[in-house]
């Protein structure tokens, strides 16, 4: 959730700390901080509320020179987002300084254990605990890496910490559980971030630590250790992203750019994934073909847009295999006792790989013995670490808090899931199969020719950028996309918004129908279930009280259009496949009314993009 950088080298380490804060500060946005070692002391600087807060106030106060530092971004957990309880938090003579991106569980005994040995901490947050009992331990005579040990066996919850001892000008100090933590590897010089981005101008090769390890860096070399002091191996990998991509391309929005990717990342999605014949080839769902015969249950699980992917798969998969798919919000399911067996498939799809509920959800899951199969944009993140087998979406990487180029890669890595089920099974002949994956195959120009249509949908959100309310209506595979649609403007707009299954209006919702409101109604493509003509019935109901109408539906669906005061024209494309490009309107539409209305589209209020607390 917050944002962490730890530095040693030779450089100005308060440059590379804070050029490492700014690209991460899309974790959390409530306060920063840094500390720089320095002549046997520690200085350090932090103030509520954006990077550039504090930057404005280490420009008035002059940082002194220093080679070795740490900073935070912070997404507030423990205490309010205040200058005090920004990080980093130090020690109680000030010697260590500690920066923190978890929860610590046990927090509060180790407080008052402090408290009553006279201590006396001056924050609300979790944090300053691990600060005093680590400068106890380096008071002592330990080093500050077996200081980190020393603490980290007393701590529960999940922590990244990140420290540095103002008598100890040569090395960082971090300690891993269940959160994120990468090292950069440099040449005379050393990172830590929460993920790559922190130091991918300054090196692309990277050490992932495991769990409960602790990291050394100094200027040349990388030390890991567990908890007890032993030697232990982080993986090595080399980043492909480029800081390029991570950048703004001359975009308003880091969103705006990334729906306009989305072209493109659905390709790389099913790059390599299928031949010609439209024969899957998924070699990464390392489980084996017989255990995939074997499963009897499928369960989805994720959260917010995530969860929506979830629902839309669930359509497909179940028509697809005719194995049973349940869907469930990640929070949800582990909390339920729900049934599972070797034969149960848990499905558990996540952009960042990190979301804090997803990670707890799978390891019930891996527990219960259920198979895990990760869908996922992150590599090397934990949850595909901790899963059987994995499909990663190649979206590249989503900077934006809202996710776009996220979701529907996630939906297409669904869609190749459930076929390559189906080809695995037998469900499904070959040519019906090959003739799916070649809609698939089109999917790109498709929602390029949606994104066509961009100035169309600017011009709709500031006609009504000063409505109060929205509903968003949909049947089938277009429900979840009302609900997505939906979650988009609350996110980015603040305003109030729900989407509705479009069968369920009747049953209380159409209460909410005045004159003049806004309904979104994403209408299924014809000629299946009646689906269509269900959907136009529910328009007519809306649109009979007084309700605004617009429409998304099939370029040629002339029956639909004598009831849309607004229209927006969908490629043609199968029911299943119709959320890749019904979804793309509500983005743009979303995007450009929260800018209409000055909101900060690629940070929102409140907001954290990789939410690593339960
Ligand atoms: O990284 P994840 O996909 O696990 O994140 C799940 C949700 O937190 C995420 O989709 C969230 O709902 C987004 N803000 C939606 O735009």
């Amino acid at each position: 959730m917050c944002g962490i950088v730890g530095y040693v080298g030779d450089q100005q380490a308060r440059d590379v700390v804070i050029e490492g804060l700014r690209r991460l500060e899309y974790r959390g946005y409530d306060s920063a901080g840094i500390a720089l070692v320095h002549d046997g002391v520690i200085t350090s600087a932090k103030r509520a509320g954006k990077l550039a807060n504090l930057e404005k106030a280490i420009s008035e106060e002059a940082l002194p020179a220093a080679t070795v530092g740490i900073g935070h971004t912070r997404w507030a957990t423990h205490g309010a987002p205040n200058d005090v309880n920004a990080h980093p938090h130090l020690g109680a003579d000030g010697r260590v300084a500690v920066v923190h991106n978890g929860i610590l569980e046990n927090f509060a005994r180790l407080r008052d254990e402090l408290e009553r040995a006279g201590h006396d901490l001056v924050s609300e947050t979790d944090t300053e605990v691990a600060a005093h009992l680590l400068e106890l331990e380096v008071q002592s005579g330990a080093d500050l890496t077996t200081a980190m040990q020393n603490v980290c066996r007393r701590l529960e919850g999940a922590f990244t910490l990140v420290a540095v001892d103002g008598q100890d000008p040569t090395r960082v100090v971090a300690a891993r559980r269940n959160s994120p933590l990468v090292v950069g590897i440099g040449e005379g010089e050393n990172f830590i971030g929460s993920d790559v981005s922190a130091f991918i101008e300054h090196t692309r090769e990277a050490l992932e630590l495991g769990q409960d390890q602790v990291v050394t860096i100094t200027r040349d070399g990388v030390a890991v250790t567990d908890f007890d002091g032993n030697a232990a191996e982080g993986r090595r990998y080399h980043v492909d992203w480029d800081l390029a991509a991570a950048e703004k391309d001359g975009f308003d929005w880091f969103m705006r750019k990334e729906i306009f990717e989305q072209p493109r990342a659905i390709g790389d999605a099913l790059l390599g994934r299928h031949d010609e014949d439209g024969l899957l080839q998924l070699d990464e769902v390392r489980i084996s073909d017989d255990e995939l015969r074997d499963i009897d249950k499928i369960i989805i699980i994720g959260c917010g847009t995530a969860n929506y992917a979830g629902m839309v798969a669930k359509y497909a998969i179940e028509h697809w295999t005719r194995i049973p798919c349940e869907v469930e919000l990640a929070h949800e399911f582990r909390y339920r006792d729900p049934i599972l067996t070797r034969n149960t498939l848990v499905v558990a799809i996540s952009q960042s790989g990190e979301t804090a509920d997803t990670l707890m959800a799978i390891r019930h899951a891996v527990k219960q013995k259920a198979r895990v199969l990760a869908i996922c944009n992150t590599n090397g993140s934990t949850i595909p670490r901790e899963s059987d087998a994995v499909i990663y979406t190649h979206a590249g990487p989503e900077i934006g808090v809202a996710s776009t180029k996220g979701f529907l890669t996630q939906l297409i890595a669904c869609y190749l899931l459930g076929l390559y089920l189906a080809q695995v099974r037998g469900t499904k002949f070959g040519d019906e199969i090959g003739a799916v994956v070649r809609e698939l195959a089109q999917m790109p120009d498709r929602a390029q020719r949606v994104l066509d249509q961009s100035d169309a949908i600017y011009a709709l959100a500031k006609r009504f950028k000063d409505e109060k309310s929205f509903l968003f209506l949909g049947r089938h595979a277009g429900f979840p996309v009302a609900l997505e649609g939906a979650l988009k403007l609350k996110e980015l707009a603040y305003i109030h918004a729900e989407g509705f299954a479009a069968g369920e209006l009747k049953h209380g919702p159409i209460a909410l129908i005045d004159q003049g409101l806004p309904v979104f109604c994403v209408v299924p493509p014809r000629g299946r279930d009646q689906l269509h003509d269900k959907m136009i019935s529910a328009i007519q109901e809306v649109r009979a009280r007084g309700a605004l109408t617009i429409v998304l539906a099939e370029e040629d669906d002339t029956e639909v259009a004598p009831y849309a005061d607004v229209l927006i024209k969908l490629p043609i494309v199968p029911t299943l496949l119709q959320p890749v490009v019904a979804t793309i309107p509500m983005q743009l539409f979303a995007c450009e009314l929260a800018t209409l209305l000055g909101h900060d589209v690629d940070q929102p209020r409140n907001l954290a993009k990789s939410v690593t607390v339960e």
